[in-house]
């Protein structure tokens, strides 16, 4: 039988899709190839769009993404797992041994721990955390959402971060923004690995896995402002590139048995994180977080895991455990 073609694909004309590890690296460090502009739009969660490092390019871009790495700086990264796992543990207290669907929590909590650690007052987090998550689902382009409770929220974060000037809002609530469903999509794609095939070895290394083997950011999309050659693939102007990060963490050129979950592997070179100037620069809070979630959550017995259809993420939309 013949390998499949690996090589950059045109599915649709002007659409392409890369799937090899090392195409996608490639294309994730080349400024040629730049995010899409958000949405246009006057109303606060358009003027949010716009300003944020996750959508723009070029000079704008390095200047946004040094403020938001600046906020990051100032938070406690190894403080953050023990605090999420203190949260899930009363929340599970709560259940009293009942069922519960985590999945709320696995949104919320972790935006509210990073929330407080980065200065908002503790008993607004629960509130930060509700603005967060329709900010989120408004934020990705092409979005189909009601616009007026997307700008309510938007304007309820700024005035939960105390009003910040404009550039400083848009550096707190990309961290926030960035967060909530990555994040989410990490603790119960985790806790659906490990309560069905039985706990077995360390919680970082089973998070580190399913960040290779199930990740919650399938993928990310570029537009190519000059031609490219991709491999050995002309690709033009104006194309529109999906760089598919769930298969470039299966590339058999890279792992060894690529569609087995191994959290014991020694190769864990995953794209799920991207690379590049653009690498998220959340990676390690997001690793505690996941972490301090998962492993308060694992004496708990797995009851339903469902998902709903979404073209670039893979989050539960439930995730119900006997606690
Ligand atoms: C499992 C959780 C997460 C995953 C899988 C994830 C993944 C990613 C990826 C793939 C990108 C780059 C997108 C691209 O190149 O097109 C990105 C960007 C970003 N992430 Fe994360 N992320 C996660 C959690 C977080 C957390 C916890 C934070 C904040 C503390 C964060 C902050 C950011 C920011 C600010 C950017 C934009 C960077 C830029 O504009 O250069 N992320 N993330």
């Amino acid at each position: 039988m013949n390998a499949p073609c690996r090589e950059p694909q045109e599915q649709e004309p002007g659409r392409w899709r890369l799937t090899r590890q090392a195409d996608v690296r490639v294309a994730l460090a080349d400024p040629r190839l730049q995010v899409p502009p958000p949405a246009p739009g006057d109303g606060p969660m358009a003027r949010l769009r716009r300003a944020v490092s996750r959508f723009s390019n070029g000079a704008e871009h390095t200047a946004r993404r040094r403020a938001a790495a600046k906020e990051y700086g100032t938070i406690a990264v190894a403080a953050l797992r023990a605090e999420v796992g203190a949260r899930v543990c009363e929340e599970l207290a709560a259940a009293r041994g009942g069922r519960i669907d985590l999945m709320p929590a696995a949104r919320a909590i972790p935006v509210g721990v990073l929330a407080t650690a980065m200065g908002v007052p503790a008993g607004l987090s629960g509130e930060v955390a509700e603005a967060v998550a329709v900010v989120a689902a408004a934020y990705p382009p092409g979005a189909a959402v009601e616009p007026v409770p997307a700008d309510q929220a938007a304007t309820r974060l700024e005035a939960l971060l105390g009003n910040p000037e404009p550039g400083r809002f848009a550096a707190l609530a990309v961290l926030l923004v960035q967060t909530c469903d990555a994040t989410a999509g990490l603790i119960g794609n985790t806790l659906g690995q490990m309560l069905s095939r039985g706990a077995r070895g360390t919680v970082d290394a089973a998070v580190a896995e399913t960040l290779r083997f199930d990740p919650p950011v399938r993928a990310t999309v570029r537009i190519v402002r000059e031609p490219v050659s991709i491999g050995e693939v002309a690709i033009p102007a104006a194309a529109t590139v999906i760089l598919d990060l769930a298969a470039a963490n299966r590339d058999p050129e890279v792992f060894a048995d690529p569609g087995r979950f191994d959290p014991g592997r020694p190769e864990r070179a995953s794209l799920t994180f991207g690379s590049g100037h653009r690498r998220c620069p959340g990676d390690k809070a997001a690793l505690e977080m996941a972490a301090g979630f998962v492993e308060t959550a694992l004496g708990c017995e797995l009851a339903d895991i469902r998902y709903a259809p979404s073209t670039n993420l893979r989050v539960p939309s439930r995730l119900e455990v006997i606690a």
